[in-house]
């Protein structure tokens, strides 16, 4: 069993976990994910590590309730115990092992569209702690939706919150804020784009027009987690790779968005409790 030290709301329905699990915080590196497990009748969720606590052995991740096993998630209180936290799953995102003489000269734009964020946070603190700059770009759909601002302006250079409705910061999305960022004579060696897989479709469209490339983190459905049952499989340069051990980041100029956002919705309606034992069990409380 794995303790919930610290729970925060971020936005609506969203929150933060600081989760007692050493093992996994000692290994943990930007780019990777768990999977945990609320109950014994709970589904398995992969999240993304959005920052980890060496010392107290702790390692942060950020739900959105939007479905049963996520809101089981969210209702989880301080203090409380979850089933199963297992990682870190996936390989650590590619800068962590480049050369760091070439990273020292490299401008990263960070972009983090709703909870996009929560992945972009301990890459562009591995930046800070590292010595390397970065700039982030944080969307949400309103203020109430922009999360981590507080923390990501402690570790970049400069941080450009923008929203759909214009109610803070820049007034459009994440790529009319990049666009502009571009256009107003800002540098950039290499994007890295974290959010709905929409938007990831979109900055790569865009980083293609202004050859900035492109890194992304594919949020497949996944099950094991380990390769083994090939239910997150997409497709990156024309081959097949499996998100949970080939990525979950890979070039995103290669990969064929449309039919992962197709298979990505191919259990909806099961989801919405049509029928699946599996659906049906995940919704107990
Ligand atoms: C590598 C990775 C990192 C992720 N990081 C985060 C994160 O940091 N925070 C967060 O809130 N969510 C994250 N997700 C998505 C999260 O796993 C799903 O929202 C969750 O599994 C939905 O389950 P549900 O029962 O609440 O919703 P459901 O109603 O069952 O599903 C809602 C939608 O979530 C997706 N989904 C459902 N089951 C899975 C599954 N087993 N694997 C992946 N997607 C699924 C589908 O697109 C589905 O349409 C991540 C997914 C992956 C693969
Ligand atoms: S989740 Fe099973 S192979 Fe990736």
């Amino acid at each position: 069993m794995f303790k919930v030290v610290k729970k925060v709301q971020l936005a609506p329905e969203t929150f933060s976990l600081d989760i007692l699990a050493p093992r996994v915080a000692k290994s943990a590196l930007p780019g990777q994910f768990v999977i945990l497990i609320a109950d014994k009748y709970a589904e398995r969720v992969p999240l993304t590590i959005s920052d980890y606590n060496l010392e107290e052995g702790t390692v942060q991740v950020v739900i959105q309730a939007i479905g049963p096993s996520t809101q089981k998630l969210a209702k989880v209180e301080e203090g409380e115990e979850i089933e199963s936290f297992v990682g870190p799953l996936g390989r650590p995102s590619d800068f962590t092992s480049e050369d760091p003489a070439s990273l020292k000269e490299k401008k990263v734009l960070f972009v983090g569209g709703g909870l996009g964020a929560a992945p972009v946070y301990p890459q562009a603190k591995w930046f800070h702690a590292h010595g390397y700059s970065c700039d982030v770009i944080i969307g949400g759909k309103s203020k109430d939706y922009i999360i981590l601002e507080d923390k990501m302006r402690e570790v970049a250079d400069q941080v450009y919150p923008c929203t759909d409705d214009g109610s803070y910061g820049f007034h459009g999305m994440v790529t009319d804020c990049l666009k502009d960022l571009v256009q107003k004579g800002n540098h950039y060696d290499h994007v890295v784009a974290i959010g709905p897989m929409i938007m990831m479709k979109f900055v790569c469209l865009l980083t293609k027009e202004l050859n900035i490339p492109t890194t992304v983190s594919l949020n497949p459905i996944m099950v094991d987690g380990t390769g083994m049952c090939g239910a997150c499989r997409c497709t990156v340069g024309g081959k097949t790779r499996f998100a949970c051990v080939h990525g979950p980041e890979f070039d995103g100029h290669q990969v064929d968005f449309d039919e992962a956002m197709k298979r990505q919705r191919q259990y909806a309606d099961v989801e919405k409790g049509k029928g699946c034992a599996l659906g049906k069990e995940a919704s107990r409380d």
